[in-house]
């Protein structure tokens, strides 16, 4: 597996919708496989392909403090949300910002694993705003378009994810 380029906010591909996967190819899993690497390499909480360039339904996520909980969703679709939540968000492909987003508190996602076997995911607060944060990318949307107030400048503590 390897690390692969993230791409940082101008590049246009990030704001390109993008397809749902069919099947699991080798190319798929090896994608799954570096998107994770790269993820963690970066100390993100979540990475979309279209973050490395590619334009599908694939996104990964872990919140757990130990980075060993990996979740990867196929063709995510958040089917209830509920509550709200207000706080700090940022993206490793807008380096060294963060903003403050309002999302909902609590959202049930429906998506295939990387064996295209269906799975719900429910998460609340950190997972559940990961989750809508991740999916948004799939539709290439970026969270700055969401921030209230200005995007804060956070390069010195260099505390992106
Ligand atoms: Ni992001």
């Amino acid at each position: 597996m390897a690390i692969r380029k993230i791409r940082t906010i101008g590049d246009e591909i990030l704001g390109h919708n993008t397809k749902p996967v069919k099947l699991i190819t080798p190319r798929t899993a090896l994608l799954i496989g570096d998107m994770l690497d790269t993820m963690y390499e970066a100390n993100g909480v979540g990475l979309a392909a279209p973050q490395v360039g590619v334009l599908k339904q694939i996104v990964v996520i872990d919140v757990s403090e130990e980075g060993n909980s990996p979740l990867v969703l196929i063709n995510p679709e958040i089917i209830e949300r509920s509550g709200e939540q207000t706080g700090q968000e940022a993206c490793l492909s807008v380096p060294g910002k963060s903003g403050i987003v309002t999302r909902a508190n609590y959202v049930k996602v429906k998506a295939y694993n990387e064996h295209m076997k269906e799975i719900i995911v429910e998460g609340e607060e950190l997972l559940a705003r990961a989750l809508q944060h991740e999916i948004d990318h799939l539709s290439g949307i970026l969270y700055v378009s969401k921030v209230e107030g200005d995007l804060v400048d956070t390069s010195s503590i260099d505390e992106n994810k």
